[in-house]
Parts: structure tokens; C-alpha cells; sequence
């Protein structure tokens, strides 16, 4: 994509900072500030688009809520991988009847990925009539005209025109306080998985520019966040589309440059894409966590053919092997999804023996979901589902197994960790990162959140590290 039709230009977002400005003065002139509850699903991309959301809220004047009750405007930002997400959020919406029919000058907005299929959104316009702004991913960077557009006519609005995708800078951002950030480098995907349902919502690849995401980063650190995550759906392809010679490699290095106390991680790659050199990079910026994840969905080549994962089992494993020759101790973490149309128990096998020979510190297991307009669901699936459910029972279970000789391996070990939060339990009140991102519960002082501390692991569960500050 041409970066010229793809960059939205600075006087159209300046406009809507201005529909900001209109909403602001609306909002002031009540006696009570109004408030806005911002829900999301999915992944952390969707947590950075609802940051951009709230920033614009706060722009025009809302206050922010957790409370569906009190809310004036609320914002349901929403994930369409799988259907059991989708049914979740039609029932959220459902429930939210009740709250308007309380409120009836109440806003309910759906955006998101499952606001750009086509189905969801005749859906909401026939069956969800409470439903007042419906936008897609791609309408994100004009929610303060749209929200304009609701509240000016008392009409309901969709937006939700398919198109390759822009790229807007300059929109506001209101982030969680804390240590952790994320920065979005690029939007969208090429790859069409023949599964999956990213491509036709987020549209094309799209790469944001390298000083923009840089001088992110700086104002990031200069604020104190100390755990910054580039994502994208495939951040290994970054730059392609920029023409400047910079690939995402290079981007890594050049935020490794900038000064001060922090580590840079990145979601999520195509192996296809991962190279000697990011692998290499990695290895040399001491900013670079150790971790890689690198989902590889399948173990049986048929499997990922019929997937179109452009990589096979062996192709897969010797990157895995070129990544730990670089950085032996590297934390490798992955996707998988069983039941895949037409997988056999034969070639699901074949994902069995990959997670047992690469041993990966963690997995994260999907039951294949159909999605519509994707080619996989139109393709035969006849195994029964509760067949499917035995072979993710055991894919989890020898996971489990791994990940647990994998935590055992650290107790006794100090390891230099970053105090992220606060705990649940009040043995444990703080939790805390390894640089490998495995989660680890203490008791300390809660002034050391966002500080570095050494810490001994004196025991590990399958899910967790327990430790204490030397
Ligand atoms: N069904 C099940 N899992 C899916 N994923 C993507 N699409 C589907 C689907 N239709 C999984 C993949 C991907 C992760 C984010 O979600 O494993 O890596
Ligand atoms: Fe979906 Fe594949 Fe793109 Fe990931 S790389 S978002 S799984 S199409």
C-alpha cells in the first residue's frame, strides 16, 4: 500500500479534535461531569485501540467509569477470533436493554473487529435496537464526529465501510498508569490465514513511521513506563510498505538506543518472517526481553498447507533452533489451534510431538472456531467435537507438564525482575516479571512497583514463580 493514500492527513484529524472541542462544551455546560465506560475484548491491540478511545473521551469532557449504570456513553470494543468471544459480547449487549431502559439518554457504541463483519452489524441493526453507534477498526480515528453524529440527531449511526486501511497520527491517547505500555507499529495483516477472520476486519499491513514510534517510546520512558510492547499482528513484517530501508529489526535497534532504565518486547510474529537478523538483534540489545512468540499452530505440513502458514514443522523448528543458538536462555511462547477442518488424530500427533520437542514455556490453545467469509469454513470438518476436545485436553495437559519443569528450573536462581503491580493475595501483594515475561507473586512494598529488584525464586507452580526481593 502507498503510504500517500494510506496516512490520514493532519487537518482531518485536527477536525476531529475539533468534533472533541463541540462535544467538550456540550458536556461542560451539565452539572455533573458526564461518564464513559470503555469495555474490551480481545487482544492488545484492541487494549491499545480502547486507549485511543478514552483519550478522545476524555477529550470531550467524559470522566471515565467502570460502572455500566452510571455511564453516560458506553463503549464496547470487541474481538471476532473466535465465536464463543462474539456470543459473550451479544449477551453484554443484551443485558444492556436494562441499563438504558433505567437511562434512556444513555450511549451504546459497538466497535471492533466483529463491528466490521457483516453479519454483526445487521445484527445489531435489526435484533439490538438499543445499539446507537456501530463502527469498525477502520472508523476508529472519526469516533468524536460519529459520537457527534449520535448525539446532535438522536439517530443511530454505522459506520462500518470496508476498506485496505489508513494509518492516523495524532489521535489522543489515555493510557492504564503503571510501568507496562503498549505502541502500536503497525495495523493489519497480509498473511490470510486461511482461518482467520484479521485480515478481512483490520484490513492490509500498514507501518507507522520510525521516528513516530520512537519519539513514543522517548516521551514513554520519560514518564516513567518501564515495560514497552510493540505490537501488530505481525510485527516481523514491519516496514515493508514504508520504502525507507528500515525493517523491524532495525526499528528494535534504534529504540534499544534511546536511553534509560526499560525492556522492549513485541507481539506477535509470523515465523515466516523471523529472521537470522531480528534474532541477532535481539541478542545484542540489552534493552530486547528474551522472550519470542512465535505461534506456530500446527505441527503436521498438511496441516499448515491447508492453513496457509507458508512455513513447514521443519522450517518452524530449525528458526526455533537459530533462536536459542543466539539466546540460549530465551523464554519461547506460542499458539496452537486444535481441530483444525479435516486435522486428523494422525497429524494432530504431529502438534503433540512439536510442543514436546520444542518445550515452550507457554502455550496458548484455541479449539478451532469457524469464522465466516474465511476459506476454512467452508472446508470440510468431520471430526466429532467431543474427539476435538480429548486432543485439547491433552495438548493442555502435556503443556502443563512442560511449563511447570519449566518454572522448576528457575527456583534457586536470582533473577532481575521489574515489580509490575499488585498481587491478589495478601501473602503474595506484589507481582512482578521476569525478563522472559514469566509471572512471578512477592511481598514487599508497594513504593517498589516500577523498580527493578533482584529477586530469589523459591518456589514455581505451573502458572507462576514465587519469589523474594535478596
Ligand atoms: N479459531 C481458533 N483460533 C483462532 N485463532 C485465530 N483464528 C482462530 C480461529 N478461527 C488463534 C490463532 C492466533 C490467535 C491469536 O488466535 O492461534 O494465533
Ligand atoms: Fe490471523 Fe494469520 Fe494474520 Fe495472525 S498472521 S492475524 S493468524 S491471518
Amino acid at each position: 500500500m502507498s503510504q500517500d493514500t494510506t496516512r490520514i492527513a493532519a487537518e482531518a484529524v485536527a477536525r476531529q479534535m475539533a468534533y472533541c472541542d463541540r462535544m467538550l462544551a456540550l458536556n461542560e455546560g451539565r452539572a455533573v461531569p458526564p461518564r464513559a465506560l470503555v469495555d474490551t475484548y480481545g487482544c492488545q491491540q484492541n487494549e491499545a485501540d480502547s486507549e485511543r478511545l478514552r483519550g478522545y473521551l476524555r477529550a470531550m469532557g467524559y470522566d471515565m467509569t467502570e460502572r455500566e449504570d452510571e455511564a453516560d456513553v458506553i463503549v464496547i470494543n470487541t474481538c471476532a477470533i473466535r465465536e464463543h468471544a462474539e456470543d459473550r459480547v451479544f449477551g453484554n449487549i443484551g443485558a444492556l436493554v436494562h441499563t438504558k431502559r433505567r437511562n434512556p439518554a444513555q450511549i451504546i457504541c459497538l466497535c471492533g473487529c466483529m463491528a466490521q463483519e457483516e453479519h454483526v452489524a445487521e445484527r445489531i441493526r435489526g435484533s439490538f435496537r438499543h445499539v446507537d453507534l456501530v463502527f469498525g477498526p477502520h472508523a476508529l480515528w472519526k469516533f468524536p464526529e460519529l459520537l457527534w453524529r449520535v448525539v446532535s440527531r438522536r439517530g443511530r449511526v454505522f459506520e462500518t465501510t470496508d476498506e485496505p486501511g489508513s494509518i492516523a497520527e495524532g489521535i489522543p491517547l489515555l493510557r492504564k498508569e503503571g510501568v507496562k505500555a503498549w505502541v502500536s507499529i503497525m495495523y493489519g495483516c497480509n498473511n490470510f490465514c486461511t482461518y482467520c477472520i484479521v485480515p478481512h476486519v483490520r484490513g492490509r499491513e500498514r507501518s507507522r513511521a520510525p521516528e513516530i514510534i520512537l519519539d513514543e517510546v522517548r516521551a514513554l520512558v520519560g514518564q516513567g513506563y518501564r515495560d514497552i510492547t510493540f505490537l501488530g499482528q505481525n510485527v516481523n513484517s514491519y516496514g515493508k510498505d514504508l520504502g525507507l530501508a528500515v525493517d523491524f529489526a532495525d526499528l528494535l535497534r534504534m529504540a534499544n538506543e534511546i536511553p534509560g532504565e526499560f525492556l522492549l518486547r513485541f507481539m506477535t510474529s509470523h515465523p515466516k518472517d523471523a529472521s537470522q537478523k531480528l534474532f541477532e538483534t535481539m541478542a545484542s540489545c540489552e534493552k530486547a526481553a528474551p522472550h519470542f512468540h512465535l505461534p506456530v499452530q500446527a505441527g503436521n505440513d498438511r496441516v499448515l498447507r491447508a492453513m496457509n502458514r507458508s512455513y513447514t514443522r521443519q522450517g518452524y523448528l530449525d528458526k526455533v533452533t537459530a533462536l536459542r543458538a543466539v539466546i540460549p536462555d530465551v523464554v519461547i511462547t506460542s499458539d496452537v489451534i486444535v481441530g483444525f477442518p479435516g486435522e486428523t488424530a494422525e497429524e494432530f500427533e504431529d502438534t503433540m510431538t512439536l510442543i514436546k520437542q520444542v518445550r515452550y514455556d507457554a502455550l496458548f490453545t484455541f479449539l478451532y472456531s469457524p469464522r465466516k467469509g474465511t476459506p476454512a469454513a467452508e472446508m470440510e470438518d468431520p471430526m466429532p467435537r467431543e474427539e476435538k476436545m480429548t486432543h485439547f485436553q491433552r495438548l493442555v495437559d502435556t503443556q502443563n507438564e512442560i511449563s511447570a519443569e519449566k518454572h522448576q528450573a528457575y527456583v534457586g536462581q536470582t533473577v532481575r525482575c521489574l515489580i509490575d503491580g499488585k498481587g491478589e493475595d495478601a501473602r503474595n501483594n506484589l507481582t512482578a516479571r521476569t525478563p522472559g515475561n514469566r509471572l512471578v507473586h512477592l511481598s514487599g512494598d508497594a513504593a517498589l512497583i516500577g523498580t527493578l529488584q533482584e529477586i530469589q525464586i523459591t518456589s514455581a507452580s505451573t502458572w507462576a514463580l514465587f519469589g523474594e526481593i535478596r
